[in-house]
């Protein structure tokens, strides 16, 4: 068992003398590790830390606004609202990893931007031990980034020792909400990869209108506790349905539930019925452009626990 306290007190301690006077950046997303990273880091060295969430476009209801609630008085800060630029970059855009490829490098390319601006000489990273332990070889302890423009980062990487679980602890010892700390993975990509096809801001809205009545369902019923992963995917089928006397024609999504372990193979775990059907009902009441709602039984393997 890690020590949690001795542990903060000695990363603060490592991270003040490595750091000196100098500035640190941290890409936040939101995520338990790089958001525990930034509270560490901002009890260490205070405003020399700056902390940068790009707001791609690609997130879910509300969730720019929860993360800034979170961090705004917390950290130095800074929300990159970039949304345009992705939505505009990701046009007509209709293979997966096409839009993997594309976000990745506007991200960079963002991030980059951001980094020239605030001064920063080193890049604080949210890396675990699973990130690296697999990968073992290919990164080693403290490689440094060098931006295109010659910049040079140092890395400082606080959490590589440790697993998610005790990430978790340091973060609840660091008095970050539930929210964060037990909050469920959320992939890169985000919506893009949810949004089956090519991605449309009126195609985000409306997975992730679905998708919020979904999660306030689960919430509330205390699923979470022992689901991995569960959203609504908004697939590019248009399918008949009736509203009134009315044929209608719109959107057909997906649930997906999922329980795993470290998301290497998941399955569906029985849900209610009458939860189902209500969660249905709420979603085609609430958004319109839906006529009709799915649920995925398919394990991971065969599928995999995104559709794209
Ligand atoms: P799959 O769909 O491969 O997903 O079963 C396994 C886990 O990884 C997440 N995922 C991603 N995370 N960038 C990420 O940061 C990605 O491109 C990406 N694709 C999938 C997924 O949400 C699941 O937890």
């Amino acid at each position: 068992m890690m020590d949690t306290a001795k542990f903060i007190e000695e990363s603060i301690e490592n991270i003040k003398d490595e750091v000196k006077d100098e500035k640190v950046i941290i890409a936040l997303s939101g995520g338990v590790d790089s958001s525990v990273a930034s509270v560490l880091a901002s009890e260490a060295i205070g405003d020399q830390l700056e902390a940068i969430f790009v707001d791609h476009g690609l997130l879910r209801k509300d969730e720019a606004k929860q993360v800034e609630d979170t961090f705004k008085d917390r950290l130095n800060f800074k929300l990159v609202d970039a949304q345009d630029e992705f939505i505009e970059a990701l046009s007509g855009i209709r293979d997966p990893e096409k839009k993997r490829e594309i976000i990745g490098h506007k991200f960079i390319e963002v991030f980059e931007r951001e980094a020239k601006k605030s001064g920063a000489t080193f890049l604080l990273q949210g890396t675990i031990a699973p990130d690296w332990i697999e990968s073992e070889g290919n990164i080693k302890s403290h490689h440094n980034l060098t931006l295109p423009d010659g910049l040079e980062l140092k890395i400082i990487e606080p959490l590589r020792e440790l697993y998610k679980d005790e990430v978790r602890e340091v973060g609840r010892s660091l008095n970050l909400p539930d929210a964060i700390v037990d909050r469920q993975p959320f992939p890169g990509p985000g919506l893009a990869v949810r949004v089956l096809g090519d991605v449309t801001a009126e195609k985000l809205r409306i997975c992730r209108e679905a998708n919020a009545i979904l999660n306030e369902n689960v919430e509330a019923e205390g699923l979470d506790k022992d689901l991995w992963q569960y959203f609504v995917v908004l697939t590019d089928s248009k399918v008949t349905g009736v509203k009134g006397d009315q044929r209608d024609f719109g959107y057909l999504v997906v649930i997906r539930m999922v329980q795993s372990f470290d998301a290497m193979t998941a399955n569906v775990p029985d849900i209610p019925w009458p939860f189902l059907h209500k969660v249905s009902q709420q979603i085609t009441a609430n958004v319109p452009e839906i006529t009709h709602v799915s649920l995925s039984l398919s394990n991971k393997p065969p599928s995999t626990i995104e559709f794209e």
